[in-house]
């Protein structure tokens, strides 16, 4: 058994972005069926209808507890103990997957090859960049008619900002797809589509193998030739570092579905990406190899088994070691606590674990006590994570409840629906809690809200799409705020914390705000700090 430290060196911690259909689901179920995790192809439940990220969601929610999409799971693959973190699909969830990426210590990011970077996708790929850390791009799905390899970095190179450098290139797509050519290597290794339910067998061969010319044709042989020496010549020279900081992304060209490609990138992307590095505190960097638990919440999910309305916090360890029973500080709080029920997804089951390291991310019954970005720790440590932001919202409605007597329960499934960051919610000065404002990032939110209250909670609610578009937050001291002189299609709101806000229906409203209150400062992010 490694010892402590050997533990968190061999943790393997990162998350999968891709557009919906670009193939996440198959590749996470690649990765598991190499992993041993699982024997064959097809056990891992995906989302069979993924045009609509709300049917998307609602899929999920049948399928919780056996997914990919249960937000983690865990697996070892040769030394290493990998955790994977599945993020949703679409741009409208772009902040659930920025949280996400706090817990990761890598991403990979799945590509259609026909496809590109889908619009839709961008705002979701950037969200990658804001974290600075190191970015795979596995391009996919090349046993079917693809771009042109070189139009595709191409693309994620202006459209996202990153360099890219490829790792390994490929031998024609669709019908023709012939392989891949290892840049390292200097070899081939040769497609033959197996049908994808089993590890696949590749035959490797070098660029000057005689028989090249052959296996791939004369056409195609030819061109591997010239794309060689303008990779050679021309690409992003690998550098490191570049990929530790996210400004230079390796790229993968494979197929999910036939496995082709998969074993070669996950043997190569488990060397390239790190185990768990030091993470931030207000009080300083702690090191992953402090013996003393320290852990942030990422995320908080509730209803996840409906027959026991159970609610889960989900928090990535950072340093030490977490056992079962242990006793911990729950910093915000400034309580001690015992952390119920700790549990994680191994393959397709929850089971509760015993210990976790540094690099692991656990689930643990949250009695409503957990806010996003909440420090545990060992309670002689005493650190605070920096919080996490959360991304101002850019679409607005008046919610209230179609049946009076469902008072409560609106309340209710509103409060833990926002205390999960899904949306925010904002109230009129004055006004008790009659009817409320929610902001959402993507306007699938208010889908997914409305879906939740009535499964969930039981409460039917009515709508009112509001025009505002930004909001900020009223730094400066005011002491009547509804004294400000604002034009009359802003609007002044409380958030949950009672602190003002002004809402707005363009920049222009801003400005005019600032330049006709003198002393007025306003804030784009509210920190989710207590
Ligand atoms: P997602 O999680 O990113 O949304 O994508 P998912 O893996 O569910 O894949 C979307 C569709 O693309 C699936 O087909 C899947 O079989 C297919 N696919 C994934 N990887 C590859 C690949 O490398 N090559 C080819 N040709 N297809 C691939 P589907 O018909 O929507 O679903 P299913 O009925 O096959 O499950």
């Amino acid at each position: 058994m490694p010892d402590y430290s050997q533990q968190i060196r061999r943790r393997r911690t990162f998350a999968i972005i891709s557009h919906p259909d670009a193939g996440k689901t198959t590749l996470t179920e690649k990765l598991l069926l190499y992993g041993g995790a699982i024997t064959q192809a097809g056990t891992v439940k995906g989302k069979k209808s993924s045009r609509h990220a709300v049917s998307d969601w609602m899929e999920i929610e049948k399928q919780r507890g056996i997914s990919v999409t249960s937000s983690v799971l865990q697996f070892e693959y040769g030394d290493c103990c990998i955790n994977i973190l599945d993020t949703p699909g679409h741009q409208d969830f772009s902040e659930d997957t920025y949280r996400t990426l706090m817990a990761a210590d890598s991403a990979v990011m799945v590509i259609d090859a026909a496809k590109g970077v889908e619009p839709q996708t961008r705002k979701l790929f950037k969200v990658c960049l804001l974290r600075d850390i190191p970015i795979f791009t596995f391009i996919n799905k090349m046993d079917r008619e693809a771009r042109d390899p070189f139009e595709l970095c191409e693309e994620i190179e202006e459209e996202l900002g990153i360099g890219t450098c490829p790792i390994n290139w490929p031998i024609g797509s669709g019908k023709s797809f012939k392989g891949v050519y290892d840049r390292k290597k200097r070899d081939i290794l040769a497609f033959s589509a197996t049908g994808g339910a089993k590890r696949v067998q590749a035959t490797e061969a070098g660029l000057d193998d005689p028989h090249l010319v052959d296996m791939l044709g004369q056409e195609l042989y030819q061109t591997l030739c010239d794309d060689v020496e303008l990779l050679d010549g021309a690409g992003d020279d690998f550098d490191m570092e570049l990929v530790r900081h996210g400004k230079l992304s390796p790229v993968f060209f494979g197929s999910a579905l036939t496995n082709f490609g998969v074993e070669p990138f996950l043997e190569q992307f488990l060397q390239m990406t790190t185990p768990p590095l030091p993470r931030t505190t207000v009080e300083g960097d702690i090191d992953p190899f402090d013996p003393e638990f320290s852990a942030f919440v990422f995320k908080i999910q509730a209803n996840m088994n409906r027959a026991h309305r159970d609610r889960l916090a989900f928090m990535r360890i950072c340093s030490g070691k977490f056992s079962k029973g242990m006793e911990v500080l729950h910093v915000q709080q400034g309580k001690k606590i015992k952390l119920a029920q700790p549990q994680q997804m191994m393959a397709q089951e929850r089971a509760i674990v015993d210990e976790a390291y540094a690099g692991d991310i656990i689930g643990v019954f949250d009695p409503g006590i957990f806010s996003i970005g909440d420090t545990v720790c060992a309670p002689s440590k005493k650190v605070r994570f920096s919080s996490i932001p959360t991304f101002a919202p850019e679409h607005f409605a008046r919610v209230r409840q179609v049946d009076t007597l469902k008072r409560k329960q609106f309340v209710k499934g509103m409060d833990q629906i926002a205390q999960e960051g899904a949306i925010q919610i904002f109230h009129e000065p004055y006004s008790g809690m009659e009817e409320v404002i929610v902001g959402v990032v993507g306007t699938l939110q208010f889908d997914v809200l409305e879906y939740r209250l009535k499964n969930e909670y039981g409460v039917d609610i009515r709508m009112e799409r509001l025009p505002y578009q930004s909001l900020r937050w009223i730094e400066s001291e005011i002491e009547r705020p509804d004294d400000l002189h604002l034009s009359t299609d802003t609007k002044l709101v409380q958030d949950y914390r009672d602190r003002y806000l002004l809402l707005f229906t363009s920049e222009w409203n801003v400005r005019w705000s600032l330049e006709h209150n003198k002393g007025l400062e306003l804030a784009e992010f509210g920190m989710n700090e207590s």
